[in-house]
């Protein structure tokens, strides 16, 4: 137990690793936080317990995972104190088998993994490039030829191997899609992940990703003197080297040809990498951690994000409708969606909003109080874990009513219902210095994919499939495959016939 209990206060017989009091002086809460019995935890189902242990516990309760304490914080209002609290330089979790790698190897720690005044310096040195409004638009150039090629990729796959109608496994689709887009911002390098056959590389990469969070769950069970007599971490090791590999030889790949260009003209103009090699405030090592932890945290996100959109959009005709008639009139004929136009696209943004909200990609955020600190009229010592349920508070009938519908309305400013929601009742891509770094970039690519594609096809469920359910593996996947019809609008929403 990685916790001691303060003072003045009372366990439940047996109980112990408590991290808090009740502060009579702040509050009239003199109850300690329920804690559910300990039981062997697949990790997979904590999008579940969420909404469940809310229910019996109330919105503050206490749970293990292996050896982490840690306090779930299961309402808007809660989560708003735990972030209105969070410090200078917060702490999300200090990811120790994360860092672990990174000691281990003498690689450097990017803005997911870095600390203290050390990330702050980080965060200033990536953060203009990534969220300044005029910067990120640019990279629609860089982004939509690779939605030019998804979208051969999906025309040809339905042709193909779905009988001129389905494409089979969209998320899988994506994320090469995402890994393609990524790559595109931060290198302006193209990595044929959309070519009929995938080179070997970029595939082993995005499974090296998946690997990686699977087996960061794994750990996180497991004291962490255990952890180098473990097969799960000697694996964990070897997939970090792989993503590290991938991001170094791109790096590597970059600096030779920006040196071809300086020889050749003298003058170097670039993309996201360029700007980060030549801006001299980094050492390279300092940069590969970064780009490694942007790339790691570019692709699962987005993808898992588009491909959910779809499956609802397919569900709702009606929606999918209205959203194909905004882009037609934002882009009418062949105007093909760029960066200003999607801004002037209300509904296609609240369609993004409300996908996040019923299936938002990091279920549960975190925070480690840097001091002590009140929450829900509790005292919590310093270095408290706090897991936030964005899970269950997104299905908190008193923040979204009718909180199980698909209701992108509810994030229009017309729709009224905007302006009354609690602010913190879905913040899917965090909060404050410490939020997002990619999210201007993410928006943007699922913006300009999805109103290309809608304007493109009309989707549809696929009969043979059923409903499709979430499931955790440290980010919120589908469960099962999501496959889907393209109908070319082109011919006027008539099925094509099947190919053989
Ligand atoms: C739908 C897409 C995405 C969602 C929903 C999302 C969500 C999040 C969330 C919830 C956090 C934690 C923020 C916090 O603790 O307050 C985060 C952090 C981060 N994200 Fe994203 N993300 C997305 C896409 C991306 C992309 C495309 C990139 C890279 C270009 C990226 C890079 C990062 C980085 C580097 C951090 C760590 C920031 C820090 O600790 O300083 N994300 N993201």
């Amino acid at each position: 137990r990685g916790t001691t209990c303060s003072a003045n206060i009372s366990w439940p017989a047996g109980r112990s690793g408590a991290c808090c009091r009740s502060d009579s002086s702040r509050s009239e809460r003199t109850s300690p936080l329920a804690e559910p019995p300990s039981k062997p935890t697949a990790v997979s189902l904590i999008v579940l317990w969420q909404i469940e242990h809310s229910r019996i516990y109330g919105p503050l309760w206490k749970s293990k995972f292996g050896p982490l304490v840690v306090v779930n914080v299961a309402s808007a209002q809660l989560i708003e104190q735990v972030l209105r609290q969070e410090g200078r330089h917060p702490v999300r979790t200090d990811m120790p088998h994360w860092r672990d790698y990174r000691e281990l190897r003498s690689q450097a720690h990017g803005p997911l993994t870095e600390m203290g005044e050390k990330w702050a310096r980080i965060r200033n040195i990536l953060n203009p490039r990534m969220l300044m409004p005029r910067h990120v638009s640019a990279y629609g150039d860089s982004i939509n030829p690779v939605v030019d090629d998804f979208l051969c990729r999906l025309a040809w796959l339905r042709d193909t191997r779905g009988r001129g109608l389905v494409v089979h496994d969209l998320t899988g689709e994506l994320y090469k899609f995402a890994f393609e887009g990524i790559c595109s911002v931060l290198f302006e390098t193209r990595m044929g992940s959309l070519d009929e056959a995938m080179p070997e590389e970029t595939q082993r990469f995005i499974s090296s990703v998946g690997e990686m969070f699977h087996l960061s769950a794994v750990l996180v069970l497991f004291p962490r003197w255990a952890w180098p007599y473990l097969p799960s971490w000697r694996r964990f090791v070897a997939v970090w080297d792989h993503l590290f590999r991938v991001a170094e030889d791109l790096v590597r790949k970059k600096m030779e040809e920006l040196q071809r260009m300086a020889q050749q003209d003298g003058g170097v103009e670039g993309a996201y990498l360029t700007h980060l090699l030549l801006g001299g405030h980094m050492t390279l090592t300092e940069i590969l951690g970064s780009i490694t932890e942007l790339l790691l945290a570019g692709v699962d996100t987005t993808s898992n994000t588009i491909s959910w959109c779809l499956y609802q959009l397919a569900r709702e005709p009606q929606i999918q409708d209205q959203l194909y008639r905004e882009v037609l009139a934002v882009c009418p004929g062949d105007q093909v969606p760029d960066s200003d136009a999607v801004s002037q696209m209300p509904l296609l943004k609240a369609v993004v909003r409300e996908t996040l909200r019923l299936y938002p990609v990091v279920p549960g955020n975190a925070r480690v109080s840097v001091e002590e600190m009140v929450v829900g009229g509790h005292l919590f010592r310093k270095d408290t874990l706090f897991h936030l349920c964005h899970y269950a508070v997104s299905y908190d009938q008193s923040v979204f009513p009718d909180a199980h519908a698909f209701l992108p309305r509810r994030w229009l400013r017309d729709g009224g219902e905007k302006l009354r929601q609690h602010p913190f009742g879905s913040v899917p891509f965090g909060f404050g210095v410490r939020g997002c770094l990619g999210r201007r970039v993410a928006e943007l690519e699922m913006y300009l994919l999805l109103s290309r594609l809608i304007k493109q096809f009309e989707v549809r469920p696929d009969p043979a499939g059923g409903a499709v359910t979430p499931i955790t593996r440290t980010l919120l996947c589908p469960s099962t495959l999501i496959n889907l019809q393209f109908v070319d609008r082109a011919s006027g929403g008539r099925r094509p016939p099947a190919s053989s």
